[in-house]
Parts: structure tokens; C-alpha cells; sequence
């Protein structure tokens, strides 16, 4: 399965670099912003998939390992650089693990919380993404 990347500009400085991201550039306009901080060594977060929602992850500081599944096919990308995020589909069930000590996930979102969006057991998500 296909991971979709994004590009996230940034303005590179001896002071410190500045990545910017804007509404109006974005593939979706985000109403929620949220982010995993603190996360213990050996942790693991996700573990579902979205009927609507869609989502951009970006590693703020540090790494962590992000696997994507459609039901068929499964990829696994490690994000470590602030200026590239991953933009994730409806019905693409996402794990994520392996966070290195004080790494911050950034994660976008197209909606806000709701919790019936939410795919949450994999026999479901294996059914509703299974052909006819
Ligand atoms: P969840 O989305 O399962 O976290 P992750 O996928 O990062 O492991 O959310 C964990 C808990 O936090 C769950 O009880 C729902 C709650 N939550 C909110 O109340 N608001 C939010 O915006 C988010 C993302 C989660």
C-alpha cells in the first residue's frame, strides 16, 4: 500500500530552522490539533482506523514508527524528520510504536473528536475494507 508523504516547507537559519504549515496548502483543513508527548519507551498508540476522518503525522522532535494496514497490505515508515509528515486515508488502520525518549507525534486532524468515527476492533475493520 501507497504511503503519502507531504512536504512541509521550511525556512532553514543558522538560529534554527522554522517549518510553517497553512490552511490553504494543506490537502485537508484541520479542525483539531492534538500530540503524543511523554510516551514510555516500548509503548505503542493507534491501533485503529477512521471511517471519515483524515490525518497528518508529523515527528515534532524524535522518531517513532508509524505502520499503515488497508485490510490487504500493511507498510511500515519510521518518521523522523519535522519536515515531512504522512498523510493518512479513511479505512487505513494505523499502529504506532517504537517512540524514541521524549519524541512528540503531531498529529492534524480533519474533524473533531468523535468517537463513533473510530474502527477500533480489526475484525471489523477487516470486514468493512473486505470486498463484496
Ligand atoms: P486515541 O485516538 O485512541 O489515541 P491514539 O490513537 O493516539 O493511541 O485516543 C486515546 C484516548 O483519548 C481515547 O479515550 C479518546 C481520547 N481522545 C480524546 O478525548 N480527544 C482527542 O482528540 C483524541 C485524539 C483522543
Amino acid at each position: 500500500m501507497e504511503v503519502k508523504w507531504l512536504d512541509i516547507p521550511s525556512i532553514k537559519d543558522p538560529r534554527g530552522n522554522l517549518a510553517v504549515l497553512e490552511n490553504s496548502k494543506l490537502p485537508f483543513k484541520p479542525k483539531r490539533v492534538y500530540y503524543l508527548f511523554d510516551v514510555p519507551s516500548g509503548s505503542e498508540r493507534g491501533g485503529h482506523a477512521h471511517k471519515n476522518l483524515l490525518q497528518l503525522i508529523i515527528p515534532l522532535s524524535g522518531s517513532f514508527e508509524l505502520v499503515l494496514k488497508d485490510g490487504q497490505k500493511q507498510k511500515s515508515v519510521t518518521l523522523h524528520n519535522p519536515t515531512k509528515g504522512v498523510l493518512i486515508p479513511t479505512m487505513v488502520w494505523r499502529e504506532l510504536r517504537n517512540f524514541s525518549a521524549g519524541s512528540v507525534c503531531l498529529v492534524l486532524a480533519s474533524e473533531e473528536y468523535e468517537e463513533e468515527d473510530y474502527i477500533r476492533d480489526w475484525n471489523e475493520f477487516i470486514s468493512a475494507t473486505s470486498q463484496p
